[in-house]
C-alpha cells in the first residue's frame, strides 16, 4: 500500500526587532503594538508562534540604518521602513528564551563584520541557555553603509564575502567541536569540573583567521547551531548547499521556488549531503480573516499605511543602488546589482511581467510578499500551501506577518488548525530541540 499520509511543512516566522515584519505601514495598524523596545513585545510573539508550534522564530538584521535612496537616512527613519532600527537580534532571542519552551530561536548575524570566536561563543551560549533551540541565518552583508560603520569605504566583493563566510563557519564548528559532548564532568566528589583531556586547541590558521582555541563554552547541546541562509547569487546557493539547513527563498512564482529548490538540493547532492537534510522555505505575507471580504479590506488597508517611498527605500537598500537616480514612471531598468540577488531576481521578473514603474513598485515592494492565493480565508491559503508543497516547491514556509501582534495571532488561530485539521502540520511539538523540529541530526563531535 502506498502511503498517503501528507508530507508535513515546516514554518518559519520572519520578524526584525524592530518596527517591520512584512508589510512598510505595518507599525501604524490601529492594532499594532509599537512598544518594539520592550522584551515583552518578542516574548508575547515568541509565546503565540509556540502556541502555534513554529518550528522557529527568525530575527533579521542589519548593521547599519540605510541610507540608499538619494544618499540619505530620512525616508527609511520617517516611514518606519525596514532597516530604520533594529535592536541586537542575539540579545532579544536571549531575552526570549525564558518565555519559551520549544520554539526555534534564529538569529541573524554577519561573517563580515564579526570574528568566529564572538559569534562561535554566542550561538553555543544561546542553545546551551534555550537547551537546543538555537539557529544562526548566516549573512555575509551587502551594503556599503554597514561597510562604513566598520571602517570600510567599500564592502568586499560578493566572492571574497563568501570565502571568508566559508572559512569563517568552518572556524565555528571547529571551535563548538573543541569540547568533546562529555568534557564536562561537574563532579565535585573526584573533584572533576571538566577533563583537560577532552577540551582541545583549534589551532586554526587560514586565510583570514587565526585562532587557537578552545572555545570557552562547552559543544552546544544540538552540536552546533541549525544553520539558515537566503544567498540566492550562483555562489550564494554553493553557499547554502555545503552549510545551510534551512534556506529562505523570494521566489516571484511557484516555479521559480520549485526550480531554485531543485538546484539547492542537486547542489546539496554535489557536496555530498542527503537534500532532505536541507528545508527550503520561501517567504510569504499572508493575510487571513474569516471570511475572504474581510481578507482583501485587511490587505488593501495595510497597503494604505504603507508609502510609495518606504517601499523604494528598501528596496533600494536590498539591492544596494540608489534607485532615485531613474525615472519614477519608468520601470527598473536591468542592472547587475551587488546587494540580494534573491529580492532583484524577484522584482526584476515582477516589472517583466506587469511593466509596473518604479513608483508602483516601491508601493507594492513596501506592501508585504503576497503571491496570489495567500490572502483569504484559512482553507483558501492553505488550499495555495498545499499546491507548493506538492508541487516540490518547499519544504514548508517562511511568514513574514503583516503586522504584530494581531498579524501572528490569526496566522495561529486560523491558518496553523487548518494546516492541522488537513495533517499538514504537527498538532504538539514531539521533540525538544529545533533540530528534532526540522527532522535534522545532531553532527557527531
Ligand atoms: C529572505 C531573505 C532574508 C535575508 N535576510 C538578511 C538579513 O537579515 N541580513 C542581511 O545582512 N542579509 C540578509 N539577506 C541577504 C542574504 O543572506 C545574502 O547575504 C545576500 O543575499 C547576498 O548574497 P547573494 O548575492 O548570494 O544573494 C536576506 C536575503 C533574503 C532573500
Amino acid at each position: 500500500m502506498p502511503d498517503r499520509t501528507p508530507r508535513r511543512m515546516h514554518l518559519a516566522a520572519f520578524s526584525s526587532a524592530g518596527p517591520v515584519s512584512g508589510i512598510h505601514g505595518g507599525w501604524r495598524h490601529p492594532a499594532a503594538d509599537r512598544n518594539i523596545l520592550s522584551a515583552n513585545h518578542y516574548a508575547r510573539i515568541a509565546r503565540t508562534l509556540e502556541e502555534g508550534c513554529f518550528d522557529l522564530m527568525f530575527l533579521a538584521d542589519i548593521l547599519a540604518v540605510p541610507d540608499r535612496l538619494n544618499g540619505s537616512m530620512d525616508s527609511q527613519l520617517r516611514h518606519g521602513a525596514l532597516g530604520a532600527l533594529r535592536l541586537d537580534p542575539m540579545l532579544v532571542l536571549a531575552s526570549v528564551v525564558g518565555a519559551t519552551r520549544r520554539l526555534g530561536l534564529a538569529a541573524t548575524v554577519s561573517t563580515t563584520y564579526y570574528p568566529p570566536f564572538h559569534v562561535a561563543r554566542a550561538f553555543a551560549t544561546l542553545d546551551h541557555l534555550s537547551a537546543g533551540r538555537a539557529a544562526w541565518n548566516i549573512v555575509t552583508s551587502f551594503q556599503q553603509a554597514e561597510a562604513r560603520n566598520f571602517g570600510l569605504e567599500e564592502h568586499l566583493s560578493r566572492e571574497e564575502r563568501y570565502d571568508r563566510a566559508d572559512e569563517f563557519v568552518e572556524v565555528c564548528c571547529k571551535l563548538w567541536d573543541s569540547w568533546s559532548d562529555d568534557a564536562l564532568v561537574l563532579d565535585p566528589a573526584a573533584p572533576l569540573f571538566a577533563d583537560p583531556a577532552k577540551v582541545r586547541r583549534i589551532d586554526h590558521e587560514g586565510r583570514y583567521f587565526k585562532v587557537r582555541g578552545p572555545l570557552n563554552v562547552p559543544r552546544p547541546p544540538q552540536g552546533r547551531p541549525v544553520f539558515v541562509q537566503a544567498g540566492a547569487s550562483d555562489r550564494g546557493r554553493d553557499f547554502a548547499a555545503r552549510w545551510a539547513e534551512v534556506v529562505f527563498i523570494t521566489p516571484p512564482s511557484i516555479e521559480a521556488a520549485t526550480a531554485a529548490r531543485a538546484d539547492l538540493r542537486a547542489r546539496a547532492e554535489k557536496f555530498g549531503r542527503d537534500p532532505d537534510s536541507l528545508k527550503v522555505l520561501p517567504g510569504v505575507c499572508p493575510v487571513v480573516a474569516e471570511t475572504r471580504s474581510i481578507a482583501m479590506e485587511r490587505r488593501a488597508m495595510l497597503a494604505e499605511l504603507s508609502e510609495a517611498e518606504a517601499g523604494l527605500s528598501t528596496l533600494a537598500y536590498h539591492l544596494d543602488v540608489d534607485l532615485s537616480q531613474f525615472p519614477q514612471d519608468e520601470v527598473l531598468p536591468e542592472m547587475d546589482v551587488s546587494g540580494v540577488q534573491g529580492h532583484y531576481r524577484e522584482v526584476a521578473e515582477m516589472t517583466r511581467r506587469s511593466g509596473m514603474p518604479l513608483r508602483q513598485l516601491g508601493k507594492q515592494y513596501g506592501s508585504g510578499r503576497h503571491e496570489k492565493g495567500f490572502t483569504g480565508t484559512a482553507a483558501d491559503i492553505v488550499d495555495t500551501m498545499e499546491i507548493w508543497h506538492d508541487a516540490g516547491a518547499c519544504d514548508g514556509f517562511m511568514f513574514q506577518v503583516p503586522y504584530v501582534p494581531g498579524g501572528v495571532e490569526d496566522i495561529v488561530r486560523l491558518i496553523v488548525p487548518e494546516l492541522q485539521r488537513r495533517g499538514r502540520f504537527r498538532t504538539a511539538y514531539e521533540a525538544e530541540t529545533l533540530r528534532g523540529h526540522l527532522g535534522l541530526a545532531r553532527p557527531p563531535a
